[in-house]
């Protein structure tokens, strides 16, 4: 794989900003591999043609690479393009695995309910004895969890049978089975903007173009939506406690979204309902509408369940199709799962609870440490999106590891280096670590606003 001059150039953005341009470009090229943006293995561009490019002089170019190079992000010179790579030992986490010593704010998703979580691993156990005699694969989930999450659309307001769940190991799965499924390279798929970049990049991976459709402050555009879903292939939405801006589609737009095109609507964040009633599912408004839910952001994200509802005959189809990649997802957890769908009712409320706790912290802080940061209004789900005066994201997130902090910059939740001037904000933290993590974030925001360079093995705070 190989990247143009241009791709490369709109991955950077505007990249301006204090400091030489030699160490801005290597910081942000080595931010962009870190966070998966530009694909391991990619030949980068030819110097001089990305120095015309990007209107600077190919010395700039040249020592960026070098420093890329001497840092272990790019092979050596023995072939004619160096590639991008991580240098063996980087202890920059990847994107949602930070090590102890950092504070994860580039991951929206609380800690385990432990209690609740332990009684439900117990009661799945008791209950495992009577699936042993048999072979334990259930390519589209075993009975006892589908009949819980269809109960639970049900009693949403959207009717379900069984028959209609697919059972996935997360919600990140059942959209790339769906996609690798029923979409072909070059299928046109319209999205939010921003949106979740996990899904993106499963839309990249498959070779979509994708159509961004903005939601702003104001929410979505439904009349827009409604015209970019004409001759696509697919329309992917967050519509209930949007990640990353938390943003609920209203009640009256609900019934507005009548697409030519097939609706796959990540119902995710759906149980974090911090303000607003809990929504109606949108395929209560729209039956053909296909929805992909998760145990994760509700529970725990290590259980790995999530689930897909759609018609019977796709539910079979991606059950079939799914052998291509994986047999099933494990007993314990499904039964774990159904135990605690069970038990949704007297779990959430505490669970909610805490989370709006975490979110007015999280605002105090930011009012205060960070007063000339904007943090657009979200009425669910686990994080904010906030406006920051000046395009740093991804400065601020290249050098955040040296106090400590492990970021995801704004342009991860866009296309073609959008949302340089944003930044997710999760609240799934304890107070006292997003207390140190916002006096973290604030600190490299001075360091960049000074034009302090990134380095690449971040001394992470004490
Ligand atoms: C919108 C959205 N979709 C999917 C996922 C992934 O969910 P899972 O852990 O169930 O794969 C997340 C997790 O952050 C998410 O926010």
């Amino acid at each position: 794989m190989h990247t143009s001059s241009h791709a490369l150039a709109r991955l950077l953005g505007d990249w301006a900003g204090p400091g030489p341009a030699h160490r801005r470009l290597s910081d942000l090229v080595r931010l962009l591999i870190l966070d998966g943006r530009l694909p391991l293995d990619t030949a980068l561009p030819g110097e001089r043609d990305l120095a015309a490019v990007l209107g600077i002089s190919r010395t700039t170019v040249s020592t960026a690479y070098t420093t890329l190079r001497e840092q272990g992000y790019l092979t050596a010179r023995d072939r004619a393009r160096g590639r991008t790579r991580v240098p063996p030992g980087d202890r920059q986490p990847e994107p949602g695995t930070a090590g102890p010593d950092l504070l994860d704010f580039s991951h929206a998703a609380s800690p385990a309910p432990g209690e609740a979580l332990h009684r439900a691993y117990t009661r799945a156990l008791d209950q495992l004895p009577r699936y042993l005699p048999r072979h334990g694969y259930a390519h589209v989930g075993l009975g006892e969890l589908r009949a819980a999450v269809a109960q639970r659309y049900t009693d949403r307001g959207l009717p379900t049978a069984p028959e209609q769940i697919l059972v996935t190991n997360g919600a990140q799965h059942a959209f790339s089975l769906l996609v690798r499924t029923i979409l072909r390279p070059r299928d046109r798929v319209v999205t939010d903007h921003p949106s979740y970049p996990h899904a993106l990049r499963v839309l990249r991976n498959a070779g979509c173009r994708i159509t961004p459709v903005a939601v702003t402050d104001d929410g979505w555009d439904v009349d827009t939506l409604v015209t970019a879903a004409r001759g696509a292939a697919l329309a992917f939405l967050i519509p209930d406690f949007h990640n990353p801006t938390g943003l609920l589609l209203s009640e009256v737009d609900r019934p507005r979204l009548r697409l030519d095109c097939p609706l796959v609507v990540d119902e995710t964040m759906a149980e974090l309902a911090l303000d607003a009633d809990p929504p109606v599912p949108v395929a209560a408004y729209h039956p053909g509408v296909i929805s992909i839910g998760s145990a994760a952001k509700t529970f725990w994200g290590g259980l790995r369940v999530g689930w897909l509802r759609a018609d019977r005959e796709l539910v079979q189809r991606l059950g079939q199709a799914r052998s291509g990649t994986d047999l099933g997802t494990p007993v314990v957890e499904q039964l774990a799962c159904a135990e605690l769908l069970r038990e949704i009712g007297e779990l959430l409320p505490d669970r909610l609870a805490g989370m709006r706790e975490r979110r007015s912290l999280l605002l105090d802080l930011v009012r205060t440490r960070l007063p000339d940061w904007t943090v657009g209004r979200s009425s669910g789900g686990l994080s904010v999106w906030a406006r920051l005066p000046d395009p740093v994201s991804s400065a601020l997130a290249a050098v955040a590891p040296q106090f400590g902090v492990h970021l995801a910059a704004g342009p991860r939740f866009g296309i073609g280096g959008a949302f340089e001037r944003y930044l997710r904000l999760p609240y799934s933290l304890d107070a006292d670590p997003m207390r140190a993590g916002i006096e973290g974030i604030a600190s490299a925001l001075a360091a960049v606003r000074s034009g302090h360079r990134a380095d690449p093995s971040p001394t992470p705070l004490a």
